[in-house]
């Protein structure tokens, strides 16, 4: 990896972030990304849903909203980019500043509201890059002011389907009123079969999988209802877990307290051990995405063991820059040969056995 990029980081933590952020995205649009990534150890290999991810470390929504740059981050070395997540109709999200970085924390806090260029705009870049090497996913989500959620994800499905490698709904995101209603279980299975069938028209061939993205914020009851939503409707995975609306005892930083969702260090022990729930309630029948505040190979590999089959960041980026990825994966493979795994299929799980 290009130290540059590392070296980039200091000057963009001078800017506030939602600006570094913007000049990240503009450089990389410029094509500063390395031109090729380097190939990974077989080990990181994993196939799931007839799709081969090269290695299971992603990226996880909200970096890439808007589809701008997801073959720039792939050359960075993940597995998998997920991109938006995108509403319907363009939207300008909450207002600023809404975004705050919790440096003392390793955390952020956000309350972005889905500010997004929309589905149009995002399946015009989805579809200029169809056919190139790399597996991109799109996660959707609904307009603040649509009184019609799951037709809001209808159209979500018919416009990206066609485009992504999966699609994550988001109905766990702390930032849309409402939103995270839709994770009882009447509301899911309606929503789900709404969004099958039209999964089935836009894509009768080879459909993308279709996941659910759920928030670390639940009752013991609400985690079981959806567990029991994820049987029954068919649902093909999960991505645990969304930001949280908790604020830790422990955190030290001055923006502590700024409403939304925080993500980062103080999210990885609460989101690994649901990912761990999960995969308990759901009988182990549902691949399972781990998210939230991996910062280390040991971060990912502690997911990978609790049951994720996948894994995805975003915050660890902004503290530790992009040669991040590489080094996760070099010592993640170290991880698997110490403990005698084959390959990361054969680790996941390893810390959470199931009843026979
Ligand atoms: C600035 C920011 C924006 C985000 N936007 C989205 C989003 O649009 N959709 C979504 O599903 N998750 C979004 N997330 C949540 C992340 O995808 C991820 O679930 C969460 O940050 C935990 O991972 P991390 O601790 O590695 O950041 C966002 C997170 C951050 C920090």
């Amino acid at each position: 990896m290009n130290p540059l990029f590392d070296l980039g980081l200091p000057l963009l933590r001078l800017l506030p972030p939602e600006t570094a952020h913007r000049a990240s995205i503009a450089a990389l649009r410029t094509g500063i990304a390395p031109s090729r990534p380097e190939s990974d150890a077989p080990s990181l290999g994993i196939s799931l849903w007839g799709r081969r991810f090269p290695n299971p470390i992603g990226l996880a929504a909200g970096f890439d909203k808007n589809a701008e740059v997801p073959d720039a981050m792939l050359r960075f070395g993940f597995g998998f980019v997920e991109t938006g997540t995108v509403t319907p109709r363009p939207q300008p999200g909450n207002p600023k500043p809404r975004m705050f970085r919790l440096v003392e924390d390793h955390a952020l806090v956000n309350r972005l509201g889905f500010n997004n260029e929309g589905l149009d705009v995002a399946r015009a870049r989805l579809a200029a890059r169809r056919g190139r090497a790399g597996l991109v996913g799109a996660n959707l989500g609904k307009n603040r002011d649509s009184a019609e959620a799951v037709a809001d994800y209808v159209a979500g499905v018919r416009a990206l389907a066609g485009f992504a490698d999966y699609l994550v709904v988001n109905v766990s995101s702390p930032n849309t009123p409402g939103l995270r209603d839709l994770q009882r279980k009447a509301s899911l299975l309606a929503l789900i079969s709404a969004l099958k069938s039209a999964r089935a028209e836009a894509t009768p061939s080879d459909p993308p999988p279709l996941l659910l993205k759920i928030a670390p914020d639940l009752t013991q009851d609400e985690r079981a209802e959806i567990a029991e939503a994820a049987l029954e409707s068919g649902i093909d995975g999960l991505v645990i877990s969304n930001t949280t609306v908790a604020r830790p005892a422990e955190l030290r930083s001055r923006h502590a307290h700024e409403s939304g969702g925080l993500s980062g260090k103080p999210l990885f022990a609460v989101s690994t051990v649901l990912v761990g729930e999960m995969r308990r309630l759901t009988r182990n029948r549902l691949p399972l995405i781990g998210v939230g505040g991996i910062a280390s190979a040991a971060d990912a590999y502690a997911k990978i063991r609790a049951g994720a089959s996948l894994v995805q960041l975003y915050t660890a980026l902004i503290y530790e820059g992009p040669g991040l990825v590489l080094r996760i994966k070099r010592d993640l493979a170290g991880f698997l040969a110490r403990d005698g795994f084959a390959s990361i299929g054969d680790a996941v799980g390893a810390d959470v056995p199931l009843p026979s």
